[in-house]
């Protein structure tokens, strides 16, 4: 049986889908991959534990202490479901998908690269998979190569094989779901390419585990970075999921409280994973959220979601076929609820702040993916990017806008 999808429900839950926006038009949120908007069910939780639980965790002996610190370990084994790790042991909490690739190339690369060794991205990712690597491969004197894109915007993987081929690669990082093309990566398929070569693989999974179930246990990845304020839970919270033994030879990156075993003036060692990757006072409040993003995910159902999305990705993709002077940028046959495009005469900006006045929200730029717009030869673009409370009606809003606007610089 197949339960229709309830958007109206689904909208009821966010309170700020019914704010006014430049004081008449109703506001219409595709920006959703810059950072999602938070359910009811999130606020509670967030405000709950401030009234009723806040202390510091792992630290006091008393009962708030306790009461903190069972919500923040019990939002760990939540998002560990969520996943499907095999351990809470595997999650680290971060702020962010950006703190958590960063994570792995200080304690991870930092010590393990050697002269000569390869870090295999590719020319699709956010700066946040570009640049840690360029970091620490300039103080390694090992490389980053590039894998570059067919002209649909998938992955070349007849460019990752020779790469790895070449057996001088360490670690292949690689975007889940490109935050401009909207291509959904082979994960599966890349981890054991990876493997296969004696490499690891990271997945930046930032704007692909809001809207697909992830089961890094099937995908067979090492690590997988991802943001809670991008699948409705607050900022400032972020997840680094890493195979346990791999987490486990991991040396620590900071240091400071509640990472540690024993500490002496002459030297420290440290705790297990994950605490050894959470120095200083946590996100808790943060983490606590993000456990309530993950049962409200959860109750709707990750499947449910996908396919919603998907079919209101395809709808705006017909919508915008159809719009003569707007080219949409990406048509990788997998793909995530980002569409990128440019419009004929019009700078990206220019378009946005049009949009705005009509109360849409989307973004335009570089998207953070300054090296991929080189690659397309565009300076900048603008996209519309939705999320699981997203309506048709909202599409309609904001292609009907965009038709006037482009019909008008044509
Ligand atoms: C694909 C991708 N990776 C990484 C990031 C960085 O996420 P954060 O700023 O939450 O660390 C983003 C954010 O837009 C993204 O889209």
């Amino acid at each position: 049986m197949t339960i229709a999808y309830d958007t109206a429900r689904v909208r009821a839950d966010f309170p700020i889908l019914s704010r006014v926006h430049h004081a008449d038009v109703p506001l219409v949120y595709l920006d959703n991959a810059a950072t999602s908007q938070k359910p009811q069910a999130v606020l509670d939780a967030v405000d709950h534990f401030y009234r009723h639980d806040n202390a510091n965790v792992h630290r006091g002996l008393h009962l708030l202490s306790e009461a903190a610190t069972e919500a923040y370990e019990s939002a760990r084994r939540k998002v560990a479901g969520f996943i499907n790790a095999r351990s809470w042991r595997e999650i680290v909490f971060t702020r962010g998908t950006t703190e958590s690739i960063n994570l792995v190339a200080q304690a991870w690369a930092r010590t393990h690269l050697r002269p000569g060794d390869i870090i295999l991205s590719t020319v699709m990712e956010h700066h946040a998979n570009i640049v840690p690597w360029q970091m620490v491969t300039a103080a390694t004197s090992a490389e980053v190569h590039y894998i570059p894109l067919e002209p649909d915007g998938a992955l070349d993987l007849d460019a990752v094989k020779q790469a790895l081929d070449a057996g001088r690669v360490r670690l292949l990082t690689v975007t889940h779901a490109s935050n401009v093309l909207g291509t959904v990566n082979p994960i599966r398929k890349l981890a054991q390419m990876a493997h296969a070569a004696g490499a690891f693989i990271l997945v930046d999974g930032a704007q692909a585990v809001a809207h697909q179930p992830v089961d890094v246990a099937a995908l067979d990845v090492d690590f997988y970075a991802f943001s809670g304020h991008k699948m409705c839970a607050p900022t400032g919270i972020g997840v680094l999921y890493g195979r346990r033994e791999i987490l486990e030879a991991m040396p620590p990156w900071m240091g400071g409280g509640d990472m540690i075993e024993q500490v002496t003036l002459a030297g420290s060692t440290y705790a297990a994973p994950p605490n050894r990757f959470e120095a200083g006072t946590p996100p808790i409040a943060g983490a606590v959220g993000l456990g309530a993003a993950v049962d409200y995910l959860t109750g709707i159902g990750m499947e449910a979601v996908h396919a919603r999305v998907s079919e209101l990705t395809a709808y705006t993709l017909a919508w915008l076929a159809d719009i003569p002077g707007v080219q949409v940028i990406g048509r990788a046959p997998h793909r995530a609820p980002v569409v990128a495009f440019t419009v004929k005469g019009l700078h990206a900006h220019d378009t946005a702040q049009m949009l705005d006045l009509s109360g849409i929200a989307v973004r335009a730029g570089h998207h953070c993916a300054m090296p991929l717009h080189t690659d397309l030869g565009l300076p900048a673009t603008v996209r519309a990017s939705l999320a699981l409370y997203t309506s048709r009606a909202e599409i309609d809003t904001f292609a009907r806008a965009l038709r006037d606007i482009a019909h008008v610089h044509a």
